[in-house]
């Protein structure tokens, strides 16, 4: 399986921190928030990645990882997203690498105490479409959430006044080949963005979405109160335990 690391987007609710650098530049705890969601990759196994990023910041990821050797790795892929289409559109931009092999992706600013290697395990041996996973969260309103009967999710919506469940849809995705053809056909949401929630609702209308449920914290780190929190979970337990 290959990995993509969405590393783009404005930032804008943590202006004036991204307004002359990268979200995923920033420091939580003691190390650059992109390091995080790398490690968690490399911790499942996946050694063929590639971080998509843009905007004026995209060469200081070259310096800061270069070719992964702190992570064990021997090479990183990079590219480039013109402007801002949402996570969807920055996902359009890996078809070329991902080279129809099943692709696991994280979003830059996703955090986890532990790993995901038994998801990924299980997705390698899913014959075909998608695997989320889900964390119970106090606020789901922040998030894509899942409605969830029986063994199935039967919808995600995204940010919803009033959630269908706890279970808030983390940043952590795993798709086939289909999933550029999908990403082909979406139209852009009420913020102007193609939603990674339209993608995986249409796996869930194609009736191949499976998920599991994460053990251990996730957090996000793109609010000043959850770059705070993140901070705070990695300094009090650390983060991407194998
Ligand atoms: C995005 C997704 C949302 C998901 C969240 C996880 O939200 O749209 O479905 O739950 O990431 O971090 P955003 O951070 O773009 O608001």
């Amino acid at each position: 399986m290959k990995g993509i690391i969405l590393a783009g987007g404005l930032g804008t609710r943590l202006y004036p921190l991204t307004k002359i650098t990268n979200k995923h530049l920033l420091p939580v705890h003691d190390k650059p928030m992109i390091y995080y969601p790398l490690q968690t990759l490399v911790n499942a196994g996946i050694r063929d990645i590639l971080i998509v990023t843009g905007g004026n910041n995209a060469g200081d990821f070259l310096r800061l990882l270069g070719n992964g050797k702190e992570f064990g790795l021997q090479h990183i892929n990079y590219t480039y997203q013109e402007g801002e289409g949402g996570i969807a559109a920055a996902l359009s931009l890996a078809e070329y690498f991902s080279d129809r092999e099943k692709i696991c992706v994280v979003l830059g600013d996703n955090i986890i105490e532990n790993n995901i290697s038994k998801a990924v395990n299980d997705f390698e041996k899913q014959e075909s479409g998608a695997k989320i996973l889900l964390k119970e969260v106090p606020d789901p309103q922040r998030f894509g959430v899942a409605e969830i009967r029986g063994d199935k999710i039967t919808g995600i919506e995204e940010k919803p006044t009033i959630p269908r469940s706890k279970f808030a849809v983390i940043g952590i995705y795993m798709y086939d080949s289909a999933v550029f053809n999908i990403t082909k056909t979406l139209k852009p949401s009420a913020r102007g963005e193609l939603e990674i929630t339209d993608v995986n609702n249409e796996y869930i209308r194609r009736g191949n979405l499976t998920y599991e449920v994460l053990e251990g914290w996730w957090t996000d780190a793109g609010t000043f109160d959850s770059l705070l929190r993140a901070s705070n979970l990695v300094a009090q337990t650390g983060a991407n335990k194998i």
